[in-house]
């Protein structure tokens, strides 16, 4: 019979691909940051920067309240996304089209990371794990911002710059 696996298992699982996958969004952001020209855009890559670092920091107290060690495990799609946005930053370096090629790729990001704490997010709640809620759910709202402001941006400037 297979090994009996349960929420708490799926739960700790999902925690790991999000540990992993916000570390290596950490990693990335300053190189968009620093590949933007629209200074609006650049601002933004930095200041999600110090937010996703407090990420990795709420995932880290996830894992001290299950009374375990923080560990990441292979995100293989955050590395798909990120390397998709590595061939924009290539591809369209020196164009008009860099900055929203650029939005595109952060949104990506973004819309894993809204996937992801949202499910965390409710099984913390099927799991009764108070005060995980309360985590996943502040790093929820910065997400959904930094993907409405990304779209702000999109709408603004950089499309017209790149059409
Ligand atoms: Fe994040
Ligand atoms: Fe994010």
């Amino acid at each position: 019979m297979a090994e009996q696996k349960t929420l708490d298992d799926l739960f700790l699982d999902t925690l790991k691909d999000i540990y992993y996958a916000e570390r290596q969004i950490v990693k990335t952001l300053p190189k968009m940051a620093k590949a933007a020209t629209a200074s609006e855009l650049k601002a933004g890559f930095e200041q999600h920067l110090s937010e996703s670092e407090g990420h990795v920091e709420r995932l880290e107290q996830v894992f001290e309240l299950l009374g375990k060690t923080p560990r990441g495990k292979t995100c293989d799609a955050i590395l798909g996304i990120i390397e998709e946005g590595k061939s924009i930053m290539e591809e369209f370096k020196g164009t008009p089209a860099l900055d929203a090629g650029l939005v595109s790729a952060a949104q990506a990001v973004e819309h894993y990371e809204i996937a992801r704490y949202g499910t965390l997010k409710s099984w913390a709640e099927l799991l009764g794990l108070k005060q995980a809620v309360a985590l996943f759910d502040a790093t929820l709202k910065e997400e959904i911002a930094t993907d409405k402001k990304l779209s702000q941006v999109a709408l603004g400037a950089v499309n017209k710059q790149a059409a």
